[in-house]
């Protein structure tokens, strides 16, 4: 048997007293797609970032080729022809994807000259990757920023190619198309490491699969032997808990009407074009819309970060169009905001204060929290959400992504009831959730709904939203345009109001 493309051994990695790696052993095949699997914060991004150069491991070698490999920097990784394409794309926004794709090579972004533009061509040509090369990277769709995030992976020389999490912000025919375009790359002669933690993408396009667990591996392998039972197994370490059970109770009486709304974004544009939308007290409403169809807007003009330029939001009743965050706070509406860094988590605080926030206001009346009470609490939050990280006084901006999701979660639900929490506005609530996180965090809307509350659940995710809606709203273009009870969820027609083909 000829020697793994890529081969890591006894890999281990400390920050500070965390341990990330504790001996991890990881093997790429030349032409295969390697999924990596992986409870949050099991070591997945930290073993790759080793491999990428941006990490040096404290133990453990990297062979490449069946040769030694030294890899110490970003420089070295590039050489061996390893790229990687980060979670969080690290593109020049108002450069043109051509720009971006050969930033860094000699001449870079200044040289454009015709012979840089026929090498990404033909580049695109060969592997089957086309995008816009002249508009500036921020104007294109999340799906094609990430396509030209992977040529330029690619312009450097990569045939190992990492990608962290490449699905979380993608549309579903924007994943239909990234699997393709993997698919192309590997007819190509690049092999792929990919990251995720939905089960079928890694049933659907993977030859092998690793399994992480607590910094080591726990299996590797093929893609006949793994099932999702089997797989949730390897990740956790017992069987998965079972599905959250919607039995849903006669809906009360509306605890979120909007009427008409509009909102205008930041660029003036109208992100919420009369938006008309009602969910009542035991009920938990699922909103459904490719991304960008103003669920940013839905989000905050509920939440009340932004006012509607026009329309009515009523809570319980009462009119409370122009209230702010704090009002809807005291009138019981809880957020669970979609972006965690921008709106959700400040970084250099501690994980302890960070599940706190917002909670002193309430409890304290512009106290900040006792200490004491403050490190019980999320103490339990930590152990509850189970929340990887060293103990509440670590700095939260250290966390794996989905761990910041769960703070965020525990901060939400964490108090919610002698708050007289009311109405639970969630946005990609489980976004970058490992298996059990997520049966836990839907455990919990599931739960907040049967003791009376209302949710309004705005996710990408549809099968998510098939899972636990009563009622499911399409948004298309800033409007609810379709409504499906229940009873009555068929996919292909949600699919269709998504993109707009419905006119009921
Ligand atoms: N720069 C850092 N400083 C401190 N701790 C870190 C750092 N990077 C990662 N860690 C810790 O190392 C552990 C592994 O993190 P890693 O990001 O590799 O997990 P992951 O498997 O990618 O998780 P996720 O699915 O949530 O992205 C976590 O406990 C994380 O908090
Ligand atoms: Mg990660």
């Amino acid at each position: 048997m000829t020697a793994p493309l890529v081969r890591m051994r006894g890999i281990s990695k400390r920050f500070g007293p965390v341990v990330a790696l504790d001996g991890a052993e990881f093997e790429l095949l030349a032409g295969e797609v390697h999924g990596l699997l992986g409870e949050n914060g099991a070591g997945k991004t930290t073993l790759m970032n080793v491999l990428a150069g941006l990490y040096r491991a404290d133990a453990g070698e990297v062979e490449v080729d069946g040769r030694p490999a030294a890899i110490r920097e970003p420089r070295d990784a590039v050489r061996l022809g390893i790229g990687m394409v980060h979670q969080h794309f690290e593109l020049v926004g108002q450069l043109s994807a051509l720009e971006n794709v050969v930033l860094g090579r000699e001449g870079g972004a200044w040289l454009r000259t015709d012979r840089l533009r026929r090498e990404v061509q033909a580049l695109m040509e060969r592997v089957g990757l086309p995008v816009p090369l002249d508009r500036p990277v921020r104007e294109l769709p999340v799906g094609v920023q990430q396509k030209v995030e992977i040529l330029k992976a690619l312009y450097r020389g990569a045939r190992v190619l990492i990608l962290d999490e490449p699905t979380t912000l993608l549309t579903p025919q924007e994943v239909d198309s990234l699997f393709a375009s993997v698919r192309a790359l590997v007819e190509a002669g690049v092999s792929v490491v990919f990251i995720t933690h939905k089960l079928h993408e890694v049933l659907r396009t993977c030859d092998r699969v690793t399994v992480m667990r607590r910094g080591r591996r726990v299996v590797t392998v093929g893609r006949q032997e793994a099932d999702p039972t089997r797989l949730v197994e390897w990740m956790v370490g017992t069987a998965p808990p079972p599905p959250a059970a919607r039995n849903p109770s006669p809906p009360g009486r509306p605890v979120l009407e909007l009427e008409a709304v509009k909102v205008l974004d930041s660029r003036g544009v109208l992100a919420l074009d009369g938006c008309t939308l009602a969910v009542r007290a035991g009920e938990l409403v699922g909103v459904a819309g490719v991304s960008g169809n103003g669920q940013q807007a839905l989000a905050s003009v509920v939440a009340g970060t932004v006012r509607p330029a026009s329309g009515v939001v009523r809570l319980d009743g009462r009119v409370a169009t122009r209230h702010g965050v704090a009002e809807r706070m005291r009138a019981g509406v809880l957020s669970v905001p979609e972006d965690r860094l921008r709106d959700g988590i400040l970084p250099r605080m501690s994980v302890a204060e960070n599940v706190l926030l917002g909670r002193h206001r309430l409890h304290f009346r512009g106290v900040w929290y006792e200490p004491e009470v403050g490190r019980r609490l999320a103490q339990q939050a930590i152990e509850e959400f189970r929340i990887a990280c060293p103990g509440p006084d670590a700095p939260a901006g250290q966390l794996s992504g989905g761990n910041l999701q769960k703070l965020i979660a525990a901060r939400v639900f964490g108090g919610a009831r002698e708050r007289g929490a009311r109405l639970l506005v969630a946005h990609n609530p489980t976004r970058g959730l490992d298996v059990p996180s997520t049966e836990f965090l839907h455990g919990r809307l599931v739960e907040f709904c049967q003791a009376g509350g209302a949710v309004l659940l705005i996710s990408e995710d549809l099968d998510e939203l098939l899972k636990l809606s009563d009622r499911i709203a399409v948004l298309y273009r800033g409007r609810v345009v379709a409504e499906f009870p229940r009873g009555r969820f068929d996919r292909y027609e949600i699919g269709r109001a998504m993109t707009g083909g419905v006119s009921a």
